[in-house]
């Protein structure tokens, strides 16, 4: 059985396609048949984070009936297949992305995990992936605006039916102005924390190189939380890359 794992945030900009990516490769490395959707049609960037910007065929053409979804799925470099969305305005004539669970209905079998990278917001666009997926992420950044928007995505969710597994704080620097863990999860009907990931320079210069973050810097605290985030998410046992300093200093702390 195929489980479709939605990755959305209520606020924009917040780390939806940082995670998508990063999570397939995690999951990709660990020996897991790993599909990964680009849902958010409209501006859609996922294809830029993994290194494949242009393609002949995308998702755009199977939600308008113009192609068959094999066309569109690539086999990536670092083991996920991907199904990205054409980022021309061209691209956005007739679509329908109700037509989406159409997808998600073909691709049952074909993988362990289909990872959903959603549009920002509660638009049709959104809705459609939250609606037609069993599980739900919500990513959201330390600060009241961003967690605000995360409450309706996990309310949106609540109605559709949809398993929240819970939210993910990314871009966390510690400071004094940020929300904490706790005041986060009071915000959102105390649904769990399930990684918070620290603002983290190397994750910039791994999109600039558009290679996911932890394939260019696995040891980066950032890779190492979307590590653990991932053995969370599976419930096995996956080891996180270490750095020398840990490696030799890990048992003493
Ligand atoms: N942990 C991090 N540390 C530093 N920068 C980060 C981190 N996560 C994300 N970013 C930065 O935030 C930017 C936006 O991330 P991303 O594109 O993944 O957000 P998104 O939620 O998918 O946006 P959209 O709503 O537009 O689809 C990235 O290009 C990157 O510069
Ligand atoms: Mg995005």
């Amino acid at each position: 059985m195929t489980r479709f794992i939605c990755i959305s945030s209520g606020k924009g900009g917040v780390g939806k396609t940082t995670l998508v990516a990063n999570l397939s490769t995690v999951l990709s490395k660990i020996g897991k048949n790993i599909v990964v959707i680009d849902a958010n049609v409209t501006t859609p960037n996922l294809g830029i984070h993994l290194g494949i910007p242009l393609y002949p065929k995308n998702l755009q053409d199977v939600l308008r009936g113009d192609s068959h979804l094999y066309e569109s799925v690539y086999e990536h470099p670092l083991g996920m297949k991907v199904i990205p969305s054409g980022i021309s305005v061209e691209d956005l004539k007739d679509l329908n992305t109700d037509n989406l669970r159409k997808v998600f209905d073909i691709l049952e079998g074909t993988a362990d995990i289909v990872i959903v990278d959603s549009a920002a917001g509660l638009g049709r666009e959104a809705l459609a992936s939250i609606e037609s997926s069993d599980d739900l992420i919500v990513i959201t950044n330390p600060e009241l605006p961003a967690v605000i928007d995360a409450l309706k995505t996990i309310k949106i969710a609540e109605e559709a039916g949809t398993r929240i597994l819970g939210v993910v704080v990314n871009r966390v620097t510690g400071k004094k102005h940020e929300l904490t863990n706790e005041q986060i999860s009071s915000i959102l009907d105390n649904v769990p924390i399930l990684a918070t990931i620290p603002e983290d320079k190397n994750v910039k210069e791994a999109i600039s190189k558009m290679i996911p973050v932890v394939h260019h810097n696995p040891t980066s605290p950032a890779s190492q939380s979307i590590y653990k985030l991932a053995s969370l998410i599976t419930g096995e046992k996956i080891d996180v890359p270490k750095t020398w300093y840990q490696k030799i200093f890990g048992g003493f702390f």
